[in-house]
């Protein structure tokens, strides 16, 4: 018997849509599955859950990514995330690094802001853009970001644990006092400005 047209094409389109379902939900699962040791610390969300570590979400994906690979390969050190990444492929931190990059990441701006703290930050608005939000793929975004984490990150600099060419001269050139202000100036300014 012959089949009409019209129900083969019907066929075409459910078996398509049908692959298109299966690829996204194995997809998922794929990021799910390289995440699902992560969001103790980073939040289902890639929201951190305390205060001290970083939100990951909405971060630079080239960034997220470089980081990746620095823990991964020794030259960032940190006793909660090194050793953790042993066994993923560049290919699994890849698909991380885009993964919380294109999680959105809302944060209110705070009542107050820190005076001291945006004056600081007039050294860091070329690289870290007017509202903490860089240009650059590569470079991090400072806006929303938790203080206490921000702060940590800019003494290790300064200390020389975390190594950046940048950074290292940059956080060095700041007083304690400085590094305060500019550190709770960006968790202020929230990413809705
Ligand atoms: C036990 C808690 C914990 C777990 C689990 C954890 N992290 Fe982390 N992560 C941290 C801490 C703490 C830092 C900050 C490290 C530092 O101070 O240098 C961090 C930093 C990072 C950074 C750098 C962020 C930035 O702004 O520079 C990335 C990226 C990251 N983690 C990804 C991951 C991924 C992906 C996983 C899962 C495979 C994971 N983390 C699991 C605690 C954790
Ligand atoms: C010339 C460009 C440049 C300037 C100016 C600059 N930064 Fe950075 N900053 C960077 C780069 C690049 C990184 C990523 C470093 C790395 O690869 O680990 C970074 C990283 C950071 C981090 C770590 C973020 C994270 O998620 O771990 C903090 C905090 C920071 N900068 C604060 C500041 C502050 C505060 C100022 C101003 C006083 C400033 N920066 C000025 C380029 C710059």
């Amino acid at each position: 018997m012959k089949t009409p047209l019209k129900n083969v094409c019907v066929n075409i389109l459910l078996l398509t849509s049908f692959s298109l379902l299966t690829a996204q939900s194995l997809a998922a699962d794929d990021i799910e599955h390289l995440t699902s040791s992560c969001t103790a610390c980073h939040g289902e969300n890639g929201v951190a859950v305390v205060k001290e570590w970083p939100s990951l979400a909405g971060q630079k994906p080239g960034y997220l990514l470089a980081q990746l690979k620095a823990f991964k390969n020794g030259s960032r050190e940190n006793v909660l995330m090194s050793g953790l990444l042993t066994n993923f492929s560049e290919q699994d931190l890849l698909k991380i690094a885009d993964y919380y990059a294109s999680l959105p990441f809302e944060k209110a701006r705070s009542a107050s802001i820190n005076k001291a703290g945006e004056n600081v930050r007039a050294n860091c608005i070329s690289c870290h853009g007017m509202t903490g939000q860089t240009i650059n793929d590569t470079w991090p975004n400072l806006a929303g970001q938790n203080k206490e984490y921000l702060l940590q990150q800019l003494k290790d600099f300064t200390s020389n644990k975390r190594h950046s060419i940048i950074m290292n001269v940059i956080a060095s050139e700041l007083d304690e006092q400085q590094m305060q202000d500019v550190a709770e100036y960006y968790e202020q300014i929230g990413t809705i400005q």
